[in-house]
Order: C-alpha cells, then structure tokens, then sequence
C-alpha cells in the first residue's frame, strides 16, 4: 500500500479553520492600522522572473528563492519578498505616480530556508512602504502604523519592542575607525550573522572582506556601544546620521510610542539594499526571532531600472507573531464575531428556524442554521465548542408558544423572547427587553 499524501510539502502550510481564525485575526488589525494610516493596497503576481529576484544579487535571501522554468524555458521564481517587485511595480509608472506614495499589501512569500521557530518555507508578509519621502517622518508613519497594529494585537511596550539602528550611524563610525566605504556592504553582512554563527565565524568573514586585525577587534568594540548618546561621542563631528534618529526617537513620542523604541547598535538588517535606519521588532522575552523588520533604501528602484529615488519600508510576517499571541494567550476570543446558531428538533419547524435565521442574516448577524433536525443533545453538544456566542433552539412547544430561549454561550446565560419580536428586532438577541 502507498503512503498516504496527507501533509502539505515540507515547510508549505494548511490553513484549517482554526489556523484560518488566527490568520484572520492578525490580517485584520494589519488592514485596519494601513487604513486608518492612509496606505492605498496594492497587490502583484506571486511568480517574478528570477532575474529581477537575483538583481538585487549576493545576499542570503537569494540562495533561498525557489526557481523553476516555465514550458518556454524562462525562469522563473516564487518571491521571497514583495520589495523587487514593488520596485518593478513603481519604476514601471515613475512618471506618472504622484509622490511620496504610501502602499501596502499583504504578500505570500516562499523562501527556502532551513526550518527553525518562527521560520517556515511559506509565510504571509504585510508590507508597508512609503516612495520619494526623504525625511524621517517616512519611518516615523511606517513604525507607527506597525505599532498600532501591534498594539491592537494586545501586544503593547510590555510585550515588544522595536529596535533601531542606521547603517548610515554604521558608515559613519566605520569611516571613523579608518575602514573604507568599500568594506562596507561584507561588514553589515557579516555583523548581521552575529547570534545565529559564533564570533569567530564574524571575525573570519570580516577578515575575508578586507579587515585586518586591528578593524576587526574596532569594530566589536563598536558593538559594545549601548546608547545613541555613546554612538554620538564615538564621532568627531557633528553626526547626520544620529540627528536623523534623535529626530525619529522624538516623533515616535510624540505619536505616544516613545516606550516602543529602543536603540539597538547591533540591528543591521541581512539585506543589502537598505542604506540608512533600520529596524527590527522583538518580543521582550526574545524568545522570538524579529517580528518584523525593514529600513530606507535609497537605491533600489534604480537598480530595477528606475530614477533613483528615496524609500523606505518594512515586512512584517504571520508566523512569529502568530507564535507570540498563542505564548502570551492573546489569541482571538471564541464567538468574537458573534455566531449565531439556530437548530430545531423537527422538519415541522425548520420554515420558523429558517425565517428567523434569515431575518438575523439581514440585520448583519452571522447565523449558522442547522441543516437537518435534530435532538437538542446533539444541537447543544455541537454548538458548545467555542465556535458560537448566541444559540436558538425550535422546539414544537416554542413555536405553539410563539417564544424562543436565546443562550448566550459565552457565558451560559438565557433569555426567552418572543419569536415575532426577535425576527422584526433581531438586535434584541444582545439587548433582551428589561
Ligand atoms: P525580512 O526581514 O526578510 O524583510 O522579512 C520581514 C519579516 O517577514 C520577518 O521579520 C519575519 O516576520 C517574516 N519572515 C521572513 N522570512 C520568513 C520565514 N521564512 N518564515 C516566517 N516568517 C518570515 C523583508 O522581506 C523586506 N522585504 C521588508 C521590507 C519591506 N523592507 C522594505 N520594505
């Protein structure tokens, strides 16, 4: 006998019910903070040429694309990410959008990665990203609107954190510790491995980018800084890179997320095309890998063929977080989205149970009407698991009596009504009369 083919391929994922009330939960606080923040949705094709995927070349993340050639022999790719093709989307229309554009979508993704916690070979990403805004206000709205997403997941300062960095402050005291810029871009790379390899592997990579012995012990003592202002004293002169953050720090304050902020000197992001802050959320615990993550970056669009122009963006994924409501016990409330089921216990009174059913429907009330009598056992048993806030069941007696019992089942409570008031009321399910 073959092996039963029960599971998805190794990595990819199922959605039951359940999965899919979680999902839907997190979805839906993303959409409503891009909304209530003004980001206009987009969306794209999930397979992209391969070359717009390695354009970027070098990094990590594209070892990790999965490729295949289509029956005409091009190849081609499953994103990994939606941010070469926003490039591709906006340098398509770059004379003609109406800049700063501010877009969001939320993006399956597949990387190949080796699984870990946190870290699946398909994943769902919320994108936010603002186009041709230089200044910082352009992070300041992006981790805003992340954070009110956050917080309207129940997870507040308490629970987690963005950590901010810059990879200009980065430049800055490289160039100070007498590295040159063309060191640069291996240096983040290999700093950006600290915590998943060992030191010695960092200090192995540093010297394989062109850093000798003295660099490399520099830059690990640039690592130790633990604040802005130790950053800032580091640097000879006045420092355009530590304003641009002090200016982010006190607008985030101002929006009332100044305790969501921290500044954290080893945030460097592992892909290559962000050039100025970047930024990474945590679970205070750091039990997680980053929630979510991004910065500016100045060149891409016209590393995809555009005019070059400013941007900055961040990807926040479904899984980590996902992880962290489950730990932390917030996850959606059961009959959150008040399910009513209505049964009944003969044929003879499934036109009642139907026309009140339908006059809930109507007035906006989600109803699960039973699909065949049966015995109020059965009924009970069934809708008693979580899934329902309010049940009605039709007996003969009710409907001779023109009444019915509303349960709510949450809490165990009931309520009797009269059947004709619910149907021409439906309200009157959470509102009985005094
Ligand atoms: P990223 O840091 O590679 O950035 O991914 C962003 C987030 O997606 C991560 O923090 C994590 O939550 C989630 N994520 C990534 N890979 C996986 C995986 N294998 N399994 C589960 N979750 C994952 C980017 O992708 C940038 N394109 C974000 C961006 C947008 N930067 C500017 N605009």
């Amino acid at each position: 006998m073959s092996t039963p083919l029960l599971g998805p391929p190794r990595g990819m994922r199922d959605f039951y019910p359940d999965d899919m009330a979680l999902r839907n939960h997190i979805f839906r606080a993303w959409s409503e903070a891009a909304g209530r923040f003004g980001f206009e949705p987009y969306d794209a094709c999930v397979v992209e040429t391969l070359e717009l995927l390695k354009r970027k070349g070098g990094e990590e993340i594209a070892e990790q694309i999965y490729t295949f050639k289509d029956k005409s022999d091009r190849d081609l790719a499953l994103r990994a990410e939606m941010t070469p093709t926003l490039a591709r989307m906006v340098a398509a229309r770059q004379n003609t959008l109406a800049f700063p554009i501010k877009w969001t979508t939320t993006a399956q993704c597949f990387r190949y990665e080796r699984m870990s916690r946190g870290r699946k070979r398909e994943h769902y990403q919320w994108n936010l990203d603002i186009i041709g805004e230089d200044g910082v206000a352009a992070e300041a709205e992006i981790l805003a609107c992340a954070l009110t997403a956050l917080n309207q997941l129940g997870l507040g300062p308490d629970l987690a954190q963005v950590h901010v960095n810059s990879r200009a402050l980065l430049a800055e005291m490289l160039l100070s510790l007498g590295i040159p810029q063309e060191h640069h871009a291996a240096t983040f790379l290999a700093l950006d491995k600290r915590g998943k390899i060992g030191d010695e592997e960092i200090r192995a990579l540093l010297g394989a980018a062109g850093l000798n012995a003295e660099a490399i012990a520099a830059v690990f003592r640039m690592l130790a800084v633990q604040t802005l202002d130790e950053a800032a004293a580091l640097l000879a002169q006045t420092s355009p890179a530590v304003a641009r953050l002090r200016a982010l720090f006190a607008l985030l304050a101002a929006y009332g997320f100044g305790e969501s902020l921290v500044f954290d000197i080893a945030v460097i992001r592992g892909l290559g095309y962000y050039t100025g802050i970047v930024f990474e959320a945590f679970d205070r615990a750091r039990q997680f890998r980053a929630l979510f993550g991004g910065g500016r970056y100045d060149n891409l669009l016209a590393s995809v063929g555009g005019r070059p122009m400013t941007a900055v963006g961040l990807g926040f994924g479904d899984v980590v977080i996902g992880e962290l409501l489950t730990e932390t016990g917030k996850l959606p409330a059961p009959g959150a989205d008040g399910l009513l089921a209505i049964g009944y216990m003969d044929q003879a009174q499934q036109a009642a149970a139907l026309a009140l059913a339908q006059a809930c429907r109507k007035a906006g009330r989600p109803v699960d009407l039973a699909l065949h009598a049966d015995k109020p056992r059965a009924f009970f048993a069934r809708v008693g698991t979580g899934r329902f806030q309010y049940a009605i069941y039709l007996g003969p007696d009710d409907i001779a009596r023109g009444a019915v019992r509303v349960k709510r089942l949450t809490d165990r409570s009931e309520h009797e009504l009269a059947l004709a008031d619910l149907c021409a009321n439906p309200a009157l399910l959470e509102q009985p009369p005094c």
